[in-house]
């Protein structure tokens, strides 16, 4: 079986106070989680230490990063590397959000290197991808986003792929309010599955999570979540929320 995802991603948003407040609460929610379930903390980096201890000892929590370098250390001012992450505890990064690839023009080939640094020292990728709106209307997502994964992720060999997470995030429905319809989900993550499953085989195809990203809240996870080829989601907005994250992780199938 493979995992149960909720991933927050809290983007660039709290002061530490306002973590620390956001921590306390959501640990407190007390969430049983079965052996196939995980939550993932995506928090800015800076709280990472914080994030961390607090979830010290507890099962299937995991503190994440945003975004890493692709190099593995050396002279590039303000940049972190999946090692130093690893180096304090965190296991988990998101790599090519589509927020990064807008505003920090990371390009697939960039992302083939970020993934490939990140699996390299052990660690799990969570790769997003996604269509913009005017890809959407022209109904050509499925090649425009098989082109994203076949660009950045195809160099991995079998062992390498299992390894990472997919969040497909539709562009047009991130912190909109817009959210693809559960059938509209389904139908893209089905439709990934089978790009892994046309190079990788089914069988692996079968133990990728892929999870869904764009205006994920309490009201529509557990009906999003449903879905047989939806493992969960990436949640930026409706994370920030404990109450609301609660319900999510609720949301999870078992
Ligand atoms: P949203 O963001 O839940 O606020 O739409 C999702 C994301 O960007 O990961």
């Amino acid at each position: 079986m493979r995992k149960q995802i909720a991933a927050a991603n809290w983007k660039m948003n709290l002061s530490h106070q306002e973590a620390d407040s956001l921590l306390d609460q959501l640990l407190a929610s007390q969430h049983h989680l079965s052996s196939n379930q995980a939550v993932i903390l995506a928090v800015p980096a800076i709280y990472i230490p914080l994030a961390v201890q607090k979830l010290n000892g507890k099962s299937n929590i995991f503190v994440a990063a945003q975004n890493c370098h692709q190099k593995s250390n050396g002279a590039y001012t303000g940049e972190i590397a999946a090692s130093m992450y690893a180096s304090v505890g965190v296991h988990h990064i998101i790599l090519g959000h589509s927020e990064r690839r807008e505003f920090f023009a990371e390009s697939d080939s960039l992302l083939a290197e970020k993934t490939e640094a990140v699996l390299a020292i052990g660690s799990t990728p969570i790769f997003c991808c996604g269509e913009p709106l005017s890809i959407r209307e022209a109904e050509t997502q499925n090649s425009f986003v098989e082109a994203q994964l076949k660009n950045a992720l195809f160099q991995l060999s079998a062992d390498q792929i299992v390894k990472v997470v997919i969040a497909y995030e539709p562009i047009w429905a991130i912190g909109s309010g817009k959210t693809a319809t559960s059938e509209q989900a389904q139908e893209i993550h089905a439709y990934i599955r089978s790009v892994f499953a046309a190079k990788y085989g089914q069988n692996i195809a079968d133990q990728i999570s892929i999870l869904y990203g764009g205006s994920v809240k309490a009201a529509n996870a557990k009906e999003i979540f449903s879905q047989p080829d939806v493992d969960g989601g990436l949640v930026g907005g409706a994370s920030l929320i404990a109450t609301e994250f609660a319900a999510i992780i609720n949301a999870l199938k078992p």
